[in-house]
């Protein structure tokens, strides 16, 4: 399986996905505050392998205090978290984790533990949030895979794969578990303009496993719908309110449009840790802006001239009335959403559809 971070001695190592796929580069964090900025910087994306990053970051942050204490090392630790949180925004597993991390530490501190032990439980929590990762994406992709049928043609946007996740990926975790049920699957990956997710990144692990794929131009998804050579679109998210608005990937809002203009299936993959209960809607949910250099250049050369205003939301919101449905590891939520993604944070049985 594709090793997108892992914890290794003394370091946090994350393949550089922003060198893939020319050249397969690992970097290595040694503090909480090299893993923030490789979060930024985009060496790690994708907001399960977001939410993964910044509960070892957090945890690497504590092992490498040199705190006499816990008064101190709470200072220090509070601090990193909000460091964690200002690095990307819309990505609500990165929440999530800071929270799931904040209990850990809490309780330590309570039951009056001593700083290294301390930073063993936070370890150990960032190593289980890592290993349930994995597992939900199994999960999700085994419950998506009923809805694809064999000799599919699958459009996805952006890189929902195991890159952006700590394994197995969530809309490429769909087409995963679909061809180990032995469906045959062929693949369009929109190329996602600017930061070219879907041509470098989900192209590069799909071809890796073998798996059909045809890389597109964003624009090319309609005429590929009109002409009848795409059976469904499957896409992962990085935030899910809790009415069934979907924030992913900018791009995602049209193609669900177009998806729903031609009779087409628009499924979204993710783990329950990225609904978002406390959002009511997807208007309440912050849309990273991310540098205008990103739009302006394509590998180092200008593209627009000096003087142009330029926008570059990294993400948008796609109503829930385009969402057929949205796939967990506790199974396929429908509309409602209000209810059915109540249910599957809180555990309950979902149709599992295969
Ligand atoms: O800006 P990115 O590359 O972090 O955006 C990633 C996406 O939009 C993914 O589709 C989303 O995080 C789901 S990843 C399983």
């Amino acid at each position: 399986m594709l090793p997108t971070i892992e914890w290794r001695d003394d370091a946090i190592v994350m393949v550089d996905q922003r060198k893939l796929p020319k050249v397969e580069k690992y970097v290595e964090c040694r503090t909480g505050a090299e893993v923030a900025r490789a979060m930024t910087t985009m060496v790690i994306r994708g907001a399960p392998a977001i939410g993964v990053a910044a509960a070892m970051g957090l945890a690497i942050g504590v092992a490498r205090s040199k705190a006499k204490g816990t008064t101190q090392l709470a200072t220090e630790f509070y601090k990193l978290c909000d460091l964690m949180a200002g690095t990307r925004p819309t990505a609500v597993n990165l929440f999530w984790a800071i929270d799931r991390m904040k209990r850990v530490f809490a309780a330590d501190v309570r039951a009056g533990r001593a700083v290294e032990e301390v930073a063993a439980s936070l370890k150990r929590e960032a190593h289980v949030i890592h290993d349930e990762d994995v597992e939900s994406c199994r999960a999700l992709g085994a419950h998506g895979a009923g809805l694809v049928p064999d000799a599919a043609r699958v459009l996805t946007h952006c890189n929902a794969g195991a890159l952006a996740t700590a394994g197995y990926g969530t809309a490429l975790g769909v087409i995963r578990g679909a061809i180990e049920q032995g469906k045959r699957v062929a693949v369009f990956a929109d190329e996602t303009r600017p930061f070219l997710q879907g041509a470098r990144l989900t192209a590069w692990e799909l071809v890796r496993d073998g798996i059909d794929t045809t890389v597109i131009t964003d624009s090319m998804a309609a005429p590929l719908m009109r002409d009848g050579q795409i059976d469904l679109v499957v896409v992962g998210a990085d935030r899910i309110a809790a009415n069934g608005d979907v924030a992913n990937k900018i791009g995602t809002y049209g193609v669900a449009v177009l998806a729903q203009a031609h009779d087409l299936p628009f499924y979204v993959a993710a783990p329950t840790s990225t609904i978002d209960l406390a959002t009511p809607d997807g208007t309440k949910i912050p849309i990273e802006e991310r540098n205008a250099r990103e739009v302006t250049h394509l590998g180092g050369s200008q593209l627009a001239p000096e003087g142009a205003s330029v926008r570059n939301p990294a993400f948008d919101v796609t109503p829930h009335r385009y969402v057929s449905a949205i796939i967990t590891e506790r199974g396929v939520c429908r509309a409602p959403y209000a209810q059915s993604l109540r249910d599957a944070v809180e555990g309950v049985a979902r149709e599992t559809a295969s």
